[in-house]
């Protein structure tokens, strides 16, 4: 039978640009959606930005336009950024729209009708100088706790500990950098403890990754709070009716975007209708794919806000991990904050699919994107192995047979392989476990490849007698790549679109399985893909700024701490600079030349105002061996040498005592 799904991502805040994070999770959904478009699902798939909050609005005031006109141009470059990614959206639309606000304001009345909003008194930090009450994210000060300074209002990310912005000590508002007052307001709160029993018994109902949910159970055992839905004016946002100057807190609205975009395309398209997919009664299913970082949004208010006020809740909430960069958060002072256009610069989006996919295994575990591994899996499993089958047997097609397929099987049992292991492949796929599919089909790619390998089509074609053999050969080989761009499309569709026409055919789907193209006629090969270099990839991560001076600067105490194995990682080497030498158009780099032991390496370190280049050569120092080479302006660095100090004229380089070699490990 034919389901229907609505599918989402979660909504990108119009406060930022989209970066390979987001598209992690969109490439999540987009392969989940073509899965299950090409099984013959009917599947709607919806986004939107979340464009409302003070975020929004100071962003407009620093860049002197107004919020309105800044998340619809913001929202354009989302959506550009996505759909070069091939993100096959239906509808993307904007959380500021009437149809957002349409339901914003029936679920306010719903649920205040049903006794669930409260009034009460509540104070706040308020920055006077901007007279605005400051959000969490918008208090710094010292960590209650733990006394680290420079936290936030909400948690210290040194100790961990969470607690009340009004907790800070010495706190200053963000914005103007003045000392906040105490300040009263009347707020308006969701009585989410009214919940409780509902969502004990949602969140254990299966909708959510076991992982998940118990997690949940922790908070829930703990009981629920009211949550407060209003913020005082100035906000950008939609006003609450019936009050003079309160608006709906951007998360109360913000998951209403998937019902205001779900109604926006309801009313461009005739073939859904808005209730057949909320309606409490249907047997359409409603999948949200979201971060980890946002589980509490989505499974908790949300099913409480629409189960209280008539809608159907989830069928399902698929969280991901985050996205790491060569093993670290993503980080601008890294130089590894990777934007969406920035990667599509310099390369096709394809690849980030195909890497992603390979890792994504329907856990919340992190992502890490390893730029070496990176390059491998495309090179020598997507290039080499999958592409190959074509490149290597549809010459002779073309050449020796006018283009037409054999009409007979050569290999039955293999090809009956294929299609069985099709089965699974499906499973992998529903089950979001891209990672066990993109190996599955690898390994199906393996035994296309030795089964060319062991029929060597290039010696039959030189042996006229071998004809026939050769034919049969060649198109099961063909066969058997086309049936692997079926199991493919949902990740690749680009490549699968030039496989289709050099197949001459009509887009693969998956009962296709079933109809080989065994008499029929194909067209010359073209290259689907292109092999990448470590070069090319090595240009999505920049120099944390030119002179490498933010590396020296990240403060060692406000790191949370780590265990021995997270070290254990950090490969340290004594190393010998051979030469040091000043880099034109750099203030403060100098170019190191290191003798390792047993090879050379070229450093770029930001230490130019505390040595003269003739100072250090000779000396010992010790390098972080395995840290992944990072192209600056000026070349590529191949590790780092260690010092400390604040930086300037204030860097002391560390050395190991007399006796060290050149090469030893440093533990
Ligand atoms: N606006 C909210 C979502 C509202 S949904 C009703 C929001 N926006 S966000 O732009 O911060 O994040 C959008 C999505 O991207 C979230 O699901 C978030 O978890 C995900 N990611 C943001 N950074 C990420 C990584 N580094 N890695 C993986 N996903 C990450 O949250
Ligand atoms: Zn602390």
């Amino acid at each position: 039978m034919q389901r229907r799904i609505l599918v989402t991502s979660a909504l990108p805040n119009a406060n930022g640009p989209i970066h390979l994070g987001h598209m992690l999770e969109q490439i999540q959904t987009d392969i989940w959606v073509r899965y299950q478009k090409s099984i013959g699902n009917k599947v709607i798939y919806v986004c939107a930005d979340d464009t409302h909050g003070t975020a929004t609005m100071l962003k407009a005031e620093a860049e002197s336009t107004t919020p309105e006109e800044l998340v619809e141009k913001v929202r354009q470059e989302h959506l550009q950024d996505s759909e070069k990614f091939l993100i096959s959206f239906d509808n993307y639309f904007s959380t500021h729209s009437d149809e957002n606000r349409e339901f914003s304001e029936l679920i306010f009345s719903r649920l205040d009708e049903r006794g669930l909003i409260f009034k009460k008194k509540i104070k706040q930090l308020f920055d006077i100088d901007k007279q605005l009450f400051l959000a969490d994210r918008f208090v710094v000060g010292d960590c209650p706790k733990c006394k680290s300074p420079g936290q936030y209002g909400d948690n210290c990310e040194v100790c961990g500990a969470t607690y009340d912005a009004t907790d800070l000590i010495n706190p200053r508002s963000a914005i103007s950098e003045t000392k906040p007052i105490l300040k009263e307001s009347e707020h308006l709160f969701f009585d989410l403890p009214k919940y409780q029993s509902f969502l004990e018994q949602w969140t254990g109902s299966g909708t959510l990754q076991p992982q998940i949910s118990n997690k949940l159970k922790e908070w829930l055992g703990s009981g629920l709070k009211a949550w407060d839905i209003s913020r005082d004016a100035p906000y950008f946002g939609f006003q609450i009716p019936g009050t003079e100057n309160k608006y709906f807190y951007v998360w109360m609205d913000a998951p209403i975007g998937y019902l205001a975009s779900f109604e926006n395309l309801c009313r461009q398209r005739d073939d859904i209708k808005f209730d057949d997919f909320w309606g409490r009664d249907t047997n359409a299913e409603v999948h949200h794919f979201i971060g980890k970082d946002i589980v509490n949004f989505h499974a908790l208010f949300w099913p409480a806000m629409l189960d209280a006020t008539g809608f159907r809740t989830p069928t399902k909430v698929h969280a991901h991990g985050f996205v790491t960069v060569n093993g670290t958060k993503m980080s601008k002072s890294r130089g590894t904050f990777i934007l969406a256009k920035d990667y599509l610069k310099v390369l096709n989006p394809e690849y980030l699919r195909y890497y992603y996919a390979t890792k994504l295994n329907g856990s919340v575990d992190d992502i890490d994107l390893n730029l070496e591994d990176f390059v491998q899996r495309i090179n020598s499993d997507l290039i080499g192995k999958i592409v190959n089958i074509a490149s290597r047997t549809a010459s002779f097609i073309t050449k020796n047979f006018n283009g037409g397929l054999a009409d007979d099987v050569h290999d039955p049992t293999l090809l009956a392989q294929f299609k069985e292991t099709g089965k699974e492949i499906s499973n992998l796929y529903e089950n979001r476990e891209f990672n066990k599919a993109v190996r599955e089909i690898t390994g199906l790619a393996d035994l296309a490849n030795q089964y060319i390998a062991k029929h060597e089509p290039w010696k039959l074609a030189k042996n006229p007698d071998k004809s026939n053999q050769l034919h049969l050969v060649c198109s099961q080989a063909i066969e058997m790549f086309r049936i692997l761009q079926i199991f493919l499309k949902p990740i690749l569709p680009n490549s699968a679109a030039k496989a289709e026409e050099f197949l001459d055919t009509d887009p693969l789907l998956w009962a296709d399985l079933d109809k080989p193209l065994f008499g029929k006629s194909i067209k010359p090969f073209k290259k689907l893909l292109d092999r990448i270099e470590i070069k090319t990839v090595m240009q999505l991560v920049t120099e944390p700024d030119q002179d490498g001076k933010s590396m020296l600067e990240e403060n060692p105490s406000t790191t949370a701490p780590i265990g021995i194995e997270d070290f254990a990682k950090i490969d340290l080497r004594v190393a010998k600079i051979e030469s040091a030498e000043t880099v034109d158009g750099a203030d403060k780099l100098l170019r190191l030349t290191l003798d390792v032991g047993n090879e050379k390496r070229t450093v770029f370190s930001g230490i130019k105002e505390a040595y003269k280049p003739e100072e250090l050569e000779g000396r010992l120092t010790v390098l972080v061996y395995n840290l992944a080479p990072r192209k600056m302006k000026f070349g590529v660095s191949e590790g780092m040498v260690l010092a400390a100090g604040p930086g300037g004229e204030n860097i002391f380089l560390l050395s190991p005592d007399s006796g060290a070699t050149p090469g030893m490990i440093v533990s």
